[in-house]
Formats: C-alpha cells, structure tokens, sequence
C-alpha cells in the first residue's frame, strides 16, 4: 500500500520533495537508457530515430494525422520555397467517441482512414499521394521512422488488438480497405517529438519538447553513445521519455496523497502512468473534485451538502480549474452550475484548492523538466546552458499562469 499524506501546501510539495522527485527521475532517465535496465525501467526512454532538429530551409507539400487526446486532427501543411517559414495549413478535427476508444483497433483505424478519406475529398486531394506525417502520442518501441510498436494504451484508450502491433501498419491497412486514396512515405513520431521539432523550426536552440495536455510528456536530444540499445557513437537522437511512467514502481508513493491514490485505482490502468495522473488534463479534475468531496464531507465547505454532480466522478471538468483560477466570478458560477449552496468563503476555498493542485502540476513538470535540462549540460560539460524547450497540451495553453 502506498503511503499517504494530507494534501497540505507547501508541506507534501516543499523544495525537498521536488528534489526527491527531480533525482529520482534522473536514476530513471539512466535506467531507461541502459541497454539490459531498459526493459524493466517505469520511465521508457524511447529512441525516435530523429537524428537533428529543424534547420528551418525545410520545405514540402505534406499530410499530417495528430491522434493522442479525444479528438482527432486531419491536417495539409504546405511549406512553400517563396514564403519560408510561412507554413500554410487547412484542418479538420473528428471526434472519436468514447465507445470507440474503447473498442476495437479496427473500428478506431477505419474511422481514422474514413475521416483522412473526407478531408482528401473535401480539399480536392484525392488524386495526389503525399508523404503523411503520423502524430501518434502514445508510448511506442519505434524500430525505424515508419515501423512503431505500441507498448501500452494511456490516457483512457485501451482500443482492442493494437497493443503488440506497428500502428503505421494498422493504419496502411486501413486505408488499403477503403481503397479510393492512398498515401506517401510514413514518419511517424510522438507529440513531444512534433512539438520540439515545429518550436525548433523556428528557433534552432529548442532541443526538448514537452506536454501538459490530456497526458504528460517530454523529449530531449540525447548523446547518441549514451543511448545503448542502438548502435552507433556519433550524433545525438531524440528520446521519448515518456516521463507519465515516473513513479510505476512506487517511487513517488511517499508524496502520493489518498486522493492521488483513489484517482489511480478508479482509473483505466491502475498502476501505470503515476506521475502523469498528477500533473495531467485527464485527471486534474477528478483530483480536485475529491478533495473538495473530503472537505465538504467534513463540514468545512457548502454547509456539507455535497450535490448530485460534485458527488459523481468525471463532473469537474479539468478545464474548471483554469476558469475558477481566472476570477472569482467564474468560481461562482461554476459552483452554481455544480448545483452547490455556497457562501463567499467557500468560493475562495474552491479557488485554493485549484490552485494548489494545478501548482502542484507545474513544480513536478517543472522538476522533471530541470532533470532534462541538466542532463543535456551535462552530457556537453557545460557550466551554463541556454535551451528552448517547445510545449503544448491544453492546460499548459487553458491555464491562466
Ligand atoms: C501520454 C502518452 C505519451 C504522450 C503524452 C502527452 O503520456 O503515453 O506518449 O506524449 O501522453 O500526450
């Protein structure tokens, strides 16, 4: 059983304890790379096959699919030669209910290649093949650029028959039983990789990608001589971290809180993906809805009555937190809408307890971060290092601060 503690500010999430989890994430990052300690490592530490990032003279006529959270993006991204750095981009967003995130990896293809098939249509493309690039945001072994095995579903997925499989190959099939169109080469990479590699398109500097969206990540440029489960000295490749893994053998269960805990036990796949059920868009919510549960249930908060929709799991939406931490009129109206009976006192309450579990969420981000930021000094023996690092992901965009 893990340990728990009271959620106290500043208590469980003291300098010491980032510390704890900024070191214990740098014995992971080298457990994941080692060439025998990989296998068993919480963090994966994948190789992406990039080798560079951008140099920014790129250029090219291309389709992209961004597959990783509840929608689905169909995008054409032209990056034309006259207008460099210009990117020109038409996109369609699918949905992908949640029957389907849970069914089976051929219903969640064909309708992958169904919603490609009416964007084609839609942009008169039908007739052209070109090179696609596959955003696909779940932990992959990649064995080349176009060959990517998925380890494991996370953030609510668990599509039946796809675990085990090369997805660029599941979703080829796909379009082959459709039959009416056809694509180009195929890179895929994960949306860390797709962030740091658009940020550093720009910017030359950008050698790490990060996510704060629905589930959390980050990619770095690591020494390719480190990296020794692939052959080769010279360069450096981009690792997939997969950092949402930090704490699967129980190395965060010591500042692990019992609403941490019951978030991961109620969850899809308990016991994977720890440090992500912390800091992440798909469980945020869910964590603030219970301590606030906990603290009504003890009289301090809506003269304990606790509503139908506070009381069901799923009801505070994460994207509540950065609208009551925006102004206190928006914590009215929420707890209003959450058909709770409450006083100027309890909103404010709300409003802290907001804040400190999306605080919480950027001071573990930003010790992981740290953890990565230190590595790539060290790896060049530098005293000081200048980075850019590119971020994403919904809160990181929603959130007020
Ligand atoms: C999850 C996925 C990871 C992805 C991240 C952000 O942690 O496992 O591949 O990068 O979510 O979307």
């Amino acid at each position: 059983m893990p340990v728990t503690r009271p959620l106290h500010r500043g208590r469980c999430f003291s300098l010491q304890s980032i510390l704890l989890t900024s070191n214990g994430t740098l014995k992971d990052l080298l457990r994941g790379l080692g060439k025998h300690s990989h296998h068993k490592a919480p963090v994966k530490m994948l190789p992406t096959f990039v080798r560079a990032t951008p140099d920014g003279t790129e250029k090219g006529d291309f389709l992209a699919l961004d597959l990783g959270g509840t929608n689905f993006r169909v995008l054409h991204v032209r990056v034309e030669e006259e207008a460099q750095k210009v990117l020109k981009m038409d996109s369609q967003i699918c949905a992908i209910p949640q029957e389907m995130m849970l069914g089976t990896g051929e219903q969640l293809f064909d309708h992958i290649a169904t919603c490609l098939g009416d964007f084609l249509e839609s942009q008169n493309l039908k007739g052209k093949t070109l090179p696609l690039g596959f955003t696909f945001s779940f932990p992959c072994e990649q064995l080349e650029i176009d060959k990517s095995i998925l380890i494991r579903w996370t953030k609510g997925f668990n599509c039946s028959g796809v675990e085990g499989k090369d997805v660029v190959q599941l979703l080829k099939e796909a379009i082959h039983r459709r039959g009416d169109y056809d694509i180009g080469s195929v890179a895929m990479v994960n949306d860390t990789v797709g962030t740091m590699m658009s940020c550093g398109y720009r910017d030359q500097s950008c050698e790490i990608g990060m996510i704060i969206g629905t589930g959390t990540n980050a990619c770095y440029m690591e020494e390719m001589k480190n990296v020794k489960r692939i052959e080769g000295e010279d360069g450096r490749m981009c690792i997939n971290t997969e950092w949402g893994g930090f704490g699967d053998d129980g190395s965060l269960d010591d500042i692990l809180t019992e609403f941490d805990v019951e978030v991961d036990k109620t969850s899809i796949n308990p016991g994977v993906h720890i440090f992500e059920k912390m800091i992440s868009g798909m469980y945020l919510g869910e964590i603030v809805r219970l301590v606030l549960v906990k603290i009504t249930k003890d009289k301090l908060l809506f003269k304990g009555q606790i509503s139908e929709t506070l009381g069901t799991p799923g009801q505070f939406e994460t994207k509540f937190i950065s609208e009551i931490e925006d102004g206190l009129e928006n914590a009215k109206k929420i707890l209003t809408e959450l058909g709770l009976d409450w006083d100027p006192v309890d909103a404010c309450v709300v409003r802290l307890v907001c804040d400190t579990i999306s605080s919480r969420s950027a001071r573990l981000c930003a010790a992981a971060l740290a953890t990565l930021v230190n590595r790539i000094r060290n790896n060049r023996k530098l005293d000081h290092l200048k980075t850019t690092v590119g971020v994403d992901g919904t809160v990181y965009r929603k959130h007020p601060t």
